[in-house]
Formats: C-alpha cells, structure tokens, sequence
C-alpha cells in the first residue's frame, strides 16, 4: 500500500505589471511529455503522457482577477488541445477539439480567472483522442480562489486536498490497457486516486476539505465513508458536508452519507476526522451505478489513516453561511431539447455528432440571454453532459433516479448526470463571451465516438 501523491503548485515563470493600470499577468510554462511511473513493484514501469511528465499534472493555483497565460510545449508522442474544464475561457483558447498543437509545437493559453473561487480541472481535448489522452495521464487541478472563500476559515493548506479519482486496466506486463476499436466505454477494474492505485492519506484528527474530481473514462463513482467499528464487527457509515461543486461553494454545506460524482463532476467536501483518532476510514464506492462494469475490487477508493494529534489547530472551521449563489433568474419554459441517444454505431445528440461538421453546431444562443435547455436520455448508456463556458442550475430530473440530489441543487454545475431514461432540465445564462463551445458527453469513449457537438452565442442569437 502507497501514500496518495499530491500534485505539485506550479509556479509562473515571468509576471508583467501594466505600468498605468498595475495589473499584472502571470505567465506559466508547461510541458507534455512522456514519463514512466512504477506503479507496481512487480510489474515493468507504466508509460504514461503528462503535463510536465506527472500525472495529476501540476496543480494551478489562481487567486481571481490575476489573468494568466500558460504557454503548453508538446514534447510528447501525443496532438495536445488543453481544455480547462470550468473556466469561462474565451473560444480560441478553450481547447476546441480540432485545434491541435502537433508534437514539436506548442500553444500560449489565456486564462482570464475572473471567476468565482472553484475547484477547476484542465485536461487533453484532441478530437477523437480525448479519452485515450486523458487516461495516459493528461489532466491536473486547476483552482481558483478569492477573498471571500480566504475570509470563511476552511480547511486550508495541507488541510485542503485535491483527489482526482479514476479507473484504469493493466496489460500483465504493467502498460496501460486502451482499446481504441471500443466504442462503449472503459470502467476499468483498478481504482485509483492521484494515480495511485487504492492509495492511504495520513490525517490528523480535525477537518479536511477534500476535493473530488471524478477523471475516469466512464466510470461514475458513489463515495461513501465507512470506519472500523471498535468491536471489530462491520463498518459505520459517517456524515460529511458537501460544500461545493463544479462552480463553486453553496450558500450552506450540505450534510449527506452519500456522493453521486459522475465523470468530469467536481464536489468539495468536509470530513470531520476528530472522533477518529488511531482509526482507518475507507472511502468506499457503491456497486451496480449507471452502466458501470464493477470487479473485485470496484467497491474502494482509498483509505483514511487519521493519527492522534492535531499540529495546526486554525481554519478548523465549516460555518453555516459560504456564499451568496448566483442563479439564473427563475424560467420554467424549455428553450432548447437535446437527445443522446446512440445511432448504429455512433453515440450521437439530436443524431449528430462531431464528424458531422456542417451540423454539428446545433444552437446559437443569444449571448447574455438565460436559456433552460431539456437532456434526454433515450435509453441506453449513460452520459454526464458538459456544457463548456456556462454554469447551469439544475432544474429537473424525470424518469430514472427521479430526483435531483440537494447537493446538485444547491450550486451550478457545468457537468450533469444523465443516466438512462433521464430527462434533466438545466438553466444557464450564455455568457460572458461570444463564440463557438463544444457540449458533449463526459463518458470520454461517447465523446470520442461522436457525441460532442458545439453551441455558438452571437450577440443577436442568428
Ligand atoms: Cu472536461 Cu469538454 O470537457
Ligand atoms: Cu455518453
């Protein structure tokens, strides 16, 4: 068993002040490149592709109002296209799936971080190679914070932890197993967290703000926390707080024993160790969720080791108020209708797909109009649905689970779950820029097999 690495900060390299307005702009360098990772002893070293040769690539650490640009050389074997997943970012710098730096090349990003304080994450976009890319190991954790989430003494420091969770399969000679001829999705039998399989974290005794992200292929993930009990006999299941999602904190932490996070999805949570002193915690997983193909071991995630002393007793704090959520305006009227369905051998949204370039922009929403948007889901598979550029508040659920969970409602979103038989409604305003951004399926097998198609905000809506 193996700690659970953290990605490294980043640090930027330059920072350019304006000399008449002072603001300043920092400028970060990045490379993708291969890497080897011995993940098991006894096996050969993993080949995998990262940012900067690691994988979760390093972490972004971004306080809101400094915009920044990161320039991303591609040194690997691998077409790069960055998508940050989370970020209003303008068109040319979104990570559109065609827009390709070779290897050899490399591409200078700009990041406005104007944005609220969020848990963001940034990850390959390559048409038709984002999955592939993405499990070899291209994604990392991109955060935004702000004074008014700095004022609420959470958890901070080494007591605020990003965990990207996800699902892999090894060849037995310790490679990565990918079948690009699979269209339906890889769920993978080896759990594993930062990138490593069923890792332990050592805590302390008080609260932690752990952040989730689910950056599997296809497998969605519903975490649980169960510890020891003292008698030796079963598990206890123990309450946490949810206190943010894709778009940022709640106006009040949500007390839940369960966490629905489907690919692509982040949410922030509070666990309180305090009663668990010398006791392990293990973040388990439900079986039988969505489509997912559970093995042996598919019920874990990691393991909670919590010690007997606290070192660092301040920002122990969840307060009852965060933020002020900003909802779009109340609207019940469906302005658009969107299904995902798959067509032969295609996974396909109102039958079109990415291939299909003369269709495949299927609205132009007025920029700075507020538009609820109907997801269907007729049937087969199930499809996490990512709207880029927007935060949307989730309105509805009908059919399937028949619900929407109070830690869904409670913040924006930019990914949703749509499992079989759904119908989910989600209001957004599409703003603040003009452009063309992809909407697609998160289930990145789907997505590589056609199911991403694009929306372009005008400024007259034409
Ligand atoms: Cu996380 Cu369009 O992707
Ligand atoms: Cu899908």
């Amino acid at each position: 068993e193996y700690p659970m690495p953290v990605a490294p900060i980043k640090s930027s390299k330059l920072t350019y002040t304006n000399s008449s307005t002072q603001d300043t702009i920092d400028y970060y360098e990045v490379e993708l490149k291969s890497f080897q990772k011995q993940i098991y002893p006894n096996l050969k070293p993993t080949e995998l592709v990262g940012y900067d040769g690691i994988s979760p690539g390093p972490m972004f650490i971004m306080q809101k109002g400094r915009e920044a640009v990161v320039r991303f050389s591609n040194k690997g074997p691998t077409n790069l296209s960055v998508h940050v997943h989370g970020q209003y970012n303008r068109a040319p710098w979104d990570g559109w799936a065609g827009d390709i730096a070779l290897p050899g090349q490399y591409k200078d990003y700009y990041y406005p971080n104007s944005q609220n304080a969020r848990t963001i994450w940034y990850h390959d976009h390559s048409e038709y190679a984002t999955a592939e890319d993405t499990y070899r190991g291209q994604q990392g954790f991109y955060i935004i914070t702000d004074v008014e989430e700095q004022g609420l003494g959470l958890p901070s420091g080494e007591y605020d932890v990003t965990i990207a969770i996800d699902a892999k399969v090894y060849n037995p000679d310790g490679s990565l197993r990918f079948d690009t001829n699979d269209n339906v999705g890889l769920w993978g039998d080896i759990i594993h967290a930062n990138g490593q399989p069923w890792p332990y974290l050592s805590v302390e005794p008080r609260k932690y703000r752990l952040r989730l992200l689910n950056g599997a292929i296809s497998r969605t993930f519903s975490i649980s926390l169960s510890v020891e009990k003292t008698d030796g006999f079963g598990d206890k299941i123990i309450d946490f707080n949810v206190i943010a999602s894709d778009g940022g904190l709640f106006a009040h932490p949500v007390e839940t024993t369960n966490l629905q996070i489907s690919m692509g999805e982040r949410y922030e949570i509070i666990v309180d160790f305090s009663n668990y002193g010398g006791k392990n915690i293990t973040m388990k997983n439900a079986r039988g969720m969505g489509e997912n193909i559970d093995y042996v071991a598919t019920d874990m995630v990691m393991r909670f080791t919590v010690g007997n002393s606290v070192s660092n007793n301040s920002n122990n704090n969840l307060p009852s108020n965060l933020v002020h959520v900003p909802f779009p305006p109340d609207k019940t009227e469906a302005d658009k209708d969107f299904t995902f369905e798959r067509i032969g051998d295609e996974w396909l949204i109102n039958g079109v797909g990415f291939s299909d370039v003369e269709h495949r922009i299927l609205t132009k929403p007025p920029r700075g109009a507020v538009e609820v948007w109907t997801l269907h889901n007729s049937g087969q598979g199930t499809h996490p649905v990512h709207i880029h550029l927007v935060d949307f508040q989730v309105l509805s659920r009908t059919g399937g689970r028949n619900t929407v969970y109070p830690y869904e409602a409670a913040g924006l979103k930019d990914v949703v779950w749509l499992a079989a038989g759904e119908t989910v409604r989600v209001a957004a305003r599409y703003a603040p820029w003009d452009g063309v951004y992809m909407f697609h399926c998160h289930n990145l097998v789907h997505e590589d097999h056609d199911m991403l198609v694009a929306f372009n905000v005008t400024q007259l809506g034409k």
